[in-house]
């Protein structure tokens, strides 16, 4: 697939080295193309002030940027921090003119090689979600599952995907062998050894032959440890070794045993406390967590609720998902989740088994004790939001404002800046909508120093 990309030259004093890097990538058969028409994009520029920060910060909420500073002066680091922080996914730091294709066609065949891989029924079809947060994170993990042989520390609340994340990787890794899940919290003290590292034939009353331990199992595979925070102390010291030096002997035996794996480990503990307070060893945790990921949960995503919903009604209807009524779906975004996405699968389950019949799942699929409880909008949430605002002084005009300028602003990042769409959404006509942006970018730019 023809790789293509857009560049954005944001100031003058980088048009010398725009025109240069226009021709070096076109020379290397890339295509370019109109700002937003690709999911990769190149933003080049002199200096960082504050205007190039927000046009950055826009820029990147469409697409995976990488950002080229080549001014007459490097950036300090400060600057190279603020460009990252803008969203940049990658910063190259060139004197100018002083064009190296090659830095950029590196990153950007990796970024198109993570893109198509994303876009594998291998991905799309398990893992769901549109929220940015989560196709970040996706972005991560399928990057670093596919071109490192890292071991992976996936933390997160229960019920957010470690699992799925932990198949995922061992899916995308180059090693050919299984996946061995070794559940933490159902490990014994006495058992333990036995379940990590086998035993031979005779090792202790009742090991009537020799048996294969998670160790052995793992050679040429991935191993996952699940819920490795649950470990006690004992059992942390035991797998130590056989983590770092990828040999084990089997209870009973005294030969050592090579085995070669991936490691991951998936906890809804916060492991750095664990470690601090001592209930779980530092030197085992910087071996697990060669590489770490952390999974959103669900109310730090709302986006990905109908997305979701979706994807569960299609598992179970085996076909085209019923549509929903606007009640229900009302209901299913404003709900709280603490069990994450396990129990929204459960909530859409349960709103499945009591639908019957053709057209959407009406607010009567509900079953009675949710429907009383059902919340409704304005929420709690918002109405914190606005006791915040009136507690700092702020008035009527003002709050009505700002309100409008993050319903435009999130919308017009979900359209990817379409006004059209976004216009249709809000309820405005087109015309509504560009006079608003045009007053809010000049209020901007008058409060900007
Ligand atoms: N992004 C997703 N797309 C589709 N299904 C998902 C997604 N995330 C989670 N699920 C579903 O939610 C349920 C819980 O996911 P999973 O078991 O991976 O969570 P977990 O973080 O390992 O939870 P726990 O900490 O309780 O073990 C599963 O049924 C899984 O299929
Ligand atoms: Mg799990």
């Amino acid at each position: 697939m023809a790789l293509k990309v857009w560049l954005e030259v944001m100031q003058q004093a980088a048009a010398g080295t725009g025109a240069l890097l226009g021709a070096a990538l076109q020379q290397a058969q890339l295509s370019l193309c109109g700002t937003g028409d690709a999911p990769h994009g190149i933003v080049l520029f002199a200096h960082a002030d504050t205007a190039l920060l927000q046009a950055l910060a826009i820029l990147c909420r469409q697409a995976r940027v990488l950002a080229i500073a080549a001014g007459a002066r490097p950036l300090t680091c400060t600057e190279q921090r603020a460009v990252m922080a803008a969203g940049a996914r990658d910063l190259l730091l060139w004197l100018p003119e002083a064009v190296d294709a090659g830095q950029v066609l590196a990153r950007l065949q990796r970024w198109q090689a993570v893109a198509q891989l994303l876009e594998s029924e291998a991905v799309r079809g398990r893992l769901v979600g549109h929220s940015c947060a989560w196709r970040c994170l996706l972005h991560d993990v399928v990057e670093m599952a596919a071109f490192s042989q890292a071991s992976v520390l996936i933390t997160g609340e229960t019920g957010t995907g470690k699992d799925l994340l932990a198949q995922l990787i061992h899916r995308l890794s180059a090693c050919r062998g299984a996946l061995t899940v070794l559940d933490c919290t159902t490990l014994s003290p006495e058992l333990a050894g036995s379940e990590l590292f086998g035993h031979e034939r005779g090792a202790y009353t009742g090991a009537a032959g020799a048996r294969d331990g998670a160790f052995a199992l793992a050679d040429g595979g991935v191993l996952f440890l699940d819920e490795i925070g649950e470990l006690p102390l004992t059992m942390q010291a035991q797998l130590l070794r056989a983590i770092q030096e990828r040999k084990y002997k089997r209870i009973g035996g005294s030969t050592w045993q090579p085995t070669a794996f991936r490691l991951v480990c998936a906890t809804n503990r916060v492991l750095e406390d664990e470690v601090a307070r001592g209930a779980f060893r530092a030197d085992l945790y910087y071996r697990i967590a060669g590489w770490r990921c952390q999974t959103p949960p669900l109310r730090e995503r709302q986006d990905d609720i109908l997305p979701l919903t979706m994807h569960f009604l299609r598992e179970l209807a085996h076909a085209a998902p019923p549509a929903l009524d606007q009640a229900v779906r009302e209901y299913l975004l404003l709900r709280a989740y603490p069990g994450n996405v396990r129990e929204l699968r459960q909530t859409v389950t349960r709103l499945w088994q009591r639908h019957c019949g053709p057209g959407p799942i009406t607010i009567g699929a509900l079953p009675p004790e949710e429907r009383l409880a059902a919340p409704h909008w304005p929420d709690q949430q918002f109405e914190a939001a606005i006791r915040h605002a009136l507690a700092l002084g702020l008035q009527l005009p003002c709050i009505t404002r700002a309100a409008a300028e993050v319903a435009i602003r999130l919308v017009l990042d979900e359209e990817r800046g379409s006004n059209q769409r976004a216009a249709a959404r809000l309820g405005v006509t087109d015309r509504a909508l560009q006079i608003r942006r045009k007053a809010a970018a000049c209020a901007d730019k008058a409060a900007t120093p």
